[in-house]
């Protein structure tokens, strides 16, 4: 595929897309013949997913991204403009949880800087590189992994594991940081046809939680293909899951 003919395509960018759930958000996208950049920040990963994702016909080109790094970011933006010269839908996917336990009690201010810097400011770091490519899209979209475990609303009703997760100092509340900032976004983009919203995938077996999750990546990757695809006239600024809007 030539950068030219990916000019005549739909262009995504999914971040943290080698492996578990964003490789099937890059999955579903490339099925709907979608070119989709696959941000990755380990060479060999992301080698892996693009040969893997190519045999089975997606027009998958790798993009070395580290959302935590200022540079990598940078030139994961200009490699995004060589390929395509735009782009229409970023998927703001990588996470870390920053490891478990993580009582408030215990948690240590390294972990939750570090959970931080990566689910909340990697968000806004590789957004606003991306931002100049994707205001050149007729109808751009941002989507925003989140976590239900980000609701206020829900944490504080129930002490229920299977919907808020373990008690979480840093991943949790990263995760309603994230939901904040893109309620921001949203605001500020208001009137500019950008879509940008926030999605959870339910309980998803991935390396994230060793495997305990009780959905499939597939079945987790849908929420955010539903958010990728809005129509112009669909919403922003909202927090979806399969089922509907979640409660702040
Ligand atoms: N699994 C669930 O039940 C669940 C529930 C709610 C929300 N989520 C959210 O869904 C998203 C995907 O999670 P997952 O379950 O698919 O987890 P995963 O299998 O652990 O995948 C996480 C991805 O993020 C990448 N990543 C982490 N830090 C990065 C960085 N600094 N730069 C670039 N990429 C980075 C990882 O790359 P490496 O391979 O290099 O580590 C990996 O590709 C996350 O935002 C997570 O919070 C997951």
């Amino acid at each position: 595929m030539t950068a030219q003919s990916r000019t005549e395509k739909t262009v995504a960018l999914v971040t943290g897309a080698n492996k578990g759930i964003g490789y099937e958000i890059a999955a579903g996208l490339g099925a709907r013949g979608w070119s989709v950049g696959i941000g990755a920040r380990d060479d060999d990963r992301r080698e892996e997913a693009v040969r893997t994702l190519r045999a089975a016909g997606v027009d998958a080109f790798g993009v070395p991204l580290d959302v935590t790094d200022d540079a990598s970011v940078a030139a994961a933006a200009q490699l995004v403009e060589e390929q395509a010269g735009r782009l229409d839908v970023l998927v703001n996917n990588a996470g870390v949880t920053g490891g478990m336990p993580q009582e408030p009690t215990l948690v240590t201010p390294e972990t939750i800087r570090t959970v931080v810097e990566t689910n909340v400011i990697g968000v806004v770091r590789v957004t606003n590189a991306l931002l100049p490519l994707l205001r050149r899209s007729a109808s751009p979209r941002i989507v925003n992994m989140s976590s239900s475990v980000g609701s206020l609303a829900r944490q504080s009703a129930t002490t229920d594991e299977l919907s808020t997760g373990p008690v979480s100092a840093a991943y949790s509340p990263s995760k309603t940081f994230l939901n904040a900032v893109t309620v921001q976004y949203a605001k500020e983009l208001q009137g500019t046809g950008i879509l940008i919203n926030l999605g959870c995938p339910g309980f998803v077996a991935t390396d994230l939680n060793g495997f305990r999750g009780v959905r499939t990546p597939e079945q987790g990757a849908a929420i955010a293909i539903r958010l990728a695809t809005l129509p112009d006239d669909g919403p922003t600024g909202g927090y979806f899951e399969d089922a509907g809007v979640i409660p702040w």
